[in-house]
């Protein structure tokens, strides 16, 4: 519905522009956008490419609701709670466009692809002026024109994922760290989760893409570059490869990268990770479950044996290794014994940190049809145990690094308080110590000096008494 200049009439995108630059000279100020993106790091990404297509129709960014001509929740639909509380903002938005009914409310990202989601919008939400689904980013401001010039209300949940587009440029909120995509999808069908059926299968970016954006950001002072997939070992052109591609690049920067499926983790990678320079000695590696039989009902394709042979030979190169993962706990028919197989496997591993989760029924998953007779409150207790058993384990890990120097790159002010600044370490762990704001975005050499169950607590070389 595009309309070519050629024609004599204007793009959707040019329309809008002009529209914004109306609303400019009027108000004195542009027109103001809010973004909010839930979830997980490729849903952020996805929330900056939106902010750099408003930006180029006129947009600036603010997050006060009452503030906003444009409100957009870019939503995640991994677990019901993400869900819920995207309902509870959208329901606190109702007043507000009683108040002022120009306002334009959008959801977008994993929930918004869902058509169960759109229908519910559509029925009982009914001020929302904008769903669109992950593959409708290319048609962004088509919707936006028809919702601003038509006055209609927009859904889309097209599944048709087609190429890449690679000309949506990301406005990025952070100054220091960078996400960079490098494949969408996922192909593996594990049976709880939602992400197969919102993003579509797997597709990767060409590596001249990547290397040229990595590059762009490391001359524009970026410091620490994550790589973005839901499983970046089956990158298509090869993942090892990119990574070492990526260590060649010139520049004082640190590359990070997330998440590796346990199945197709190779001693290829450790190696390439421990022979690169740039590259984080970290691995975040979600095992999920600890018994073997929740892992064949979860469809992950690996043992706990096959999942330990990569963490023994990563730590029989390098004792010190650092890995993360994620957990589920409470899949449907796991037993008590099955939960604390789990809690073994966190003893065995020794992880730097845990990201542990109960089991969300997702509509639509193979999991979904299981029977399931533990009650949340019960898969609750059992997530408790797991974290503090992990507490314990980690308090203790951690204290291999005190003593020890870690370069670590400070983001912004410590939990600690006042005087405080807080960032991770190459290997991943969080470091706060004592300095001065002026730090933040620098590496800077810490001297480990206590572990806690969260973090490290260090001193700053410089400030380390002499002598
Ligand atoms: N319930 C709970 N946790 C889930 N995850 C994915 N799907 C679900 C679900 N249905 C967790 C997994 C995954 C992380 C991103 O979210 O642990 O690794
Ligand atoms: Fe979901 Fe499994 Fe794909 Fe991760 S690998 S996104 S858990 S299906």
């Amino acid at each position: 519905m595009t309309a070519s200049i050629n024609e004599g009439k204007l793009s959707a995108q040019e329309q809008l522009y002009t529209k914004a630059l109306e609303y400019e000279r009027f108000e004195g100020h542009k027109p103001l956008a809010l973004i909010h993106s839930f979830g997980c790091q490729q849903n952020v990404s996805d929330g900056e490419k939106l902010k750099g297509m408003l930006s180029a129709i006129g947009f600036a960014f603010t997050d006060k609701t009452e503030e906003a001509e444009l409100i957009i929740y870019n939503t995640c639909a991994v677990r019901e709670n993400a869900e819920d509380r995207v309902f509870g903002n959208l329901g606190q938005l109702k007043k507000l466009k009683e108040k002022k009914p120009e306002l334009i409310i959008g959801i977008c990202g994993c929930m918004a692809q869902q058509k169960h989601v759109a229908e519910k919008i559509k029925e009982s939400y009914r001020y929302v002026d904008l769903v669109f689904g992950t593959f409708a980013y290319g048609d962004f401001y088509e919707m936006l024109s028809e919702i601003v010039f038509d006055h209609k209300r927009v859904f889309n949940q097209s599944d048709r994922y087609g190429d890449i587009n690679e000309d949506l440029v990301q406005l990025r909120d952070d100054k220091i760290k960078a996400f960079v995509p490098i494949m969408y999808g996922c192909n593996n069908f594990c049976t709880y989760c939602i992400v197969p059926y919102v993003r579509g299968r797997e597709r990767s970016r060409k590596p001249e893409r990547v290397l040229e954006e990595v590059r762009g950001l490391v001359t524009q002072g970026y410091k620490e570059i994550m790589l973005l997939g839901q499983n970046v070992n089956s990158y298509s052109y090869g993942f090892t490869e990119l990574l070492r591609a990526v260590n060649e690049i010139e520049g004082d920067f640190r590359v990070h990268f997330m998440s590796s499926h346990p199945k197709d983790a190779s001693r290829e990678l450790i190696d390439t990770i421990l022979e690169c320079d740039k590259i984080c000695t970290h691995l975040h590696l979600p095992v999920q479950a600890g018994s073997d039989r929740i892992l064949k009902a979860m469809n992950r394709r690996y043992t706990v044996d096959k999942y330990m042979e990569i963490i023994d030979y990563a730590r029989s190169k390098a004792p010190d290794f650092s890995f993360t993962t994620d957990i589920i706990v409470g899949f449907p028919g796991e037993s008590y014994e099955e939960f604390c197989m789990t809690k073994d496997v966190i003893k065995k591993v020794k992880y730097d940190n845990i990201y542990s989760f109960v089991y969300s029924r997702r509509s639509g998953t193979p999991a979904a049809k299981l029977p399931d007779d533990i009650s949340d409150k019960q898969k609750g207790l059992w997530l408790r145990e797991l974290i503090l058993e992990q507490r314990e384990v980690t308090s203790e890990w951690l204290g291999r690094f005190v003593g020890r120097t870690l370069r670590v790159l400070p983001t912004g002010e410590g939990r600690k308080g006042e005087g405080w600044l807080t960032g991770k370490s190459d290997e991943d762990i969080i470091v706060e110590f004592q300095g001065d704001k002026s730090l933040v975005g620098n590496f800077v050499s810490v001297r480990a000096v206590k572990a806690m169950n969260w973090a490290l607590e260090g001193i700053r070389e410089e400030d380390i008494p002499q002598g």
